[in-house]
């Protein structure tokens, strides 16, 4: 048994004060652990603690882990476990394989999300010009910059946003290589704008766009998104696709407003992930934790 806790140097107060992306990303460590548990002849059993209410104090414990055996082949999905990735260059506007939206829908809905996309060319310049704006917005708030600003890394690195990850080529790439500090930050709006209109162009350039959402409101569903999220990039890393989250088209609600529109998501779902989906040139890749240093 494993307890999963999370080390709260690493919370975004500003950028995530609900922690509804930190447990995402609870969520897909376990997601991909099971994957990899399956090589081992093992199943991965997720058992959050038990409170009454919806805000429980956690004391950054999220819930217990147990593995049981398993019956039958391993996942499916565990070639894919190194290959998936995610890409922040342009991706190829051209078709997606057949059928794999539908399969990328039925792997949200086996763990209890919905997935919701649009391929039509009109929509997703509308959610791209909204990107651009969140974009624009985001990196005007001093404290949301400064929070961004402070998890930059210079080379690539198994924690934070490493820079040769973060893909910021043309000319901002030299911007980011001096990690522009917050105080010349908001005082370029140059740099803004660059940067605004460089996700607007890469959320341009995807054939598809994707929204996960749940019909939960609370931190164990986000930690099932998080999971479904996973197996839904894995999915798309079985037919050589890439996938990029651009959370700034939500960052109005405005552009929720849009962003629920074009997909189609219906009234009551709560959306966590807004994605870009394609096939991209070869990225730099994040630098991951191997799998040695796990605290066990
Ligand atoms: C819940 C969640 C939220 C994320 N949000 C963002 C985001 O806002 N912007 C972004 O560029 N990447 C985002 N990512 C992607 C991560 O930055 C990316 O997974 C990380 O760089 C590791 O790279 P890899 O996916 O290639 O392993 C998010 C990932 C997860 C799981």
């Amino acid at each position: 048994m494993w307890e999963v806790r999370w080390d709260s140097a690493c919370e975004l107060p500003v950028a995530d004060p609900q922690r509804v992306a930190l447990m995402m990303n609870l969520g897909a460590v376990i997601e991909y652990l099971a994957v990899a548990a399956s090589a081992h002849g093992l199943d991965v059993q997720f058992v959050p603690p038990e409170f009454k209410g919806t805000q429980p104090n956690l004391g950054f414990v999220a819930g217990k882990l147990l593995f049981v055996p398993r019956e039958g082949a391993p996942s499916p999905l565990l070639p894919y476990l190194p290959l998936r990735q995610t890409s922040r260059k342009p991706y190829r506007n051209a078709p997606l394989p057949a059928g794999v939206l539908d399969e990328l829908q039925a792997a949200a809905a086996s763990a209890g999300c919905w997935l919701f996309h649009t391929t039509d060319r009109g929509a997703i310049a509308s959610i791209a010009a909204e990107a651009g704006r969140g974009m624009l917005a985001q990196f005007s708030e001093p404290e949301r910059y400064a929070e961004f600003h402070r998890w930059l890394r210079p080379s690539a690195s198994a924690e934070g946003l490493d820079i040769p990850a973060m893909d910021l080529a043309g000319p901002m790439g030299g911007f980011w290589k001096r990690m522009l500090p917050p105080a010349r930050m908001m005082r370029n709006q140059l740099a803004q704008r660059a940067l605004a209109a460089q996700q607007k162009s890469l959320v341009q350039s995807a054939p598809a766009v994707c929204m996960l959402a749940t019909n939960s409101r609370e931190w164990k569903g986000w930690i099932q998104a998080g999971r479904a999220l996973s197996r839904v990039w894995l999915h798309a890393a079985r037919h050589g696709l890439v996938t990029h989250p651009v959370p700034s088209a939500l960052h109005t609600s405005t552009g929720r407003q849009l962003a629920n529109d074009r997909l189609g998501v219906e009234g009551d779902l709560q959306v966590t992930c807004l994605f870009r989906l394609g096939e991209s040139v070869p990225a730099p890749r994040s630098g991951r934790l191997d799998a040695s240093s796990l605290r066990v």
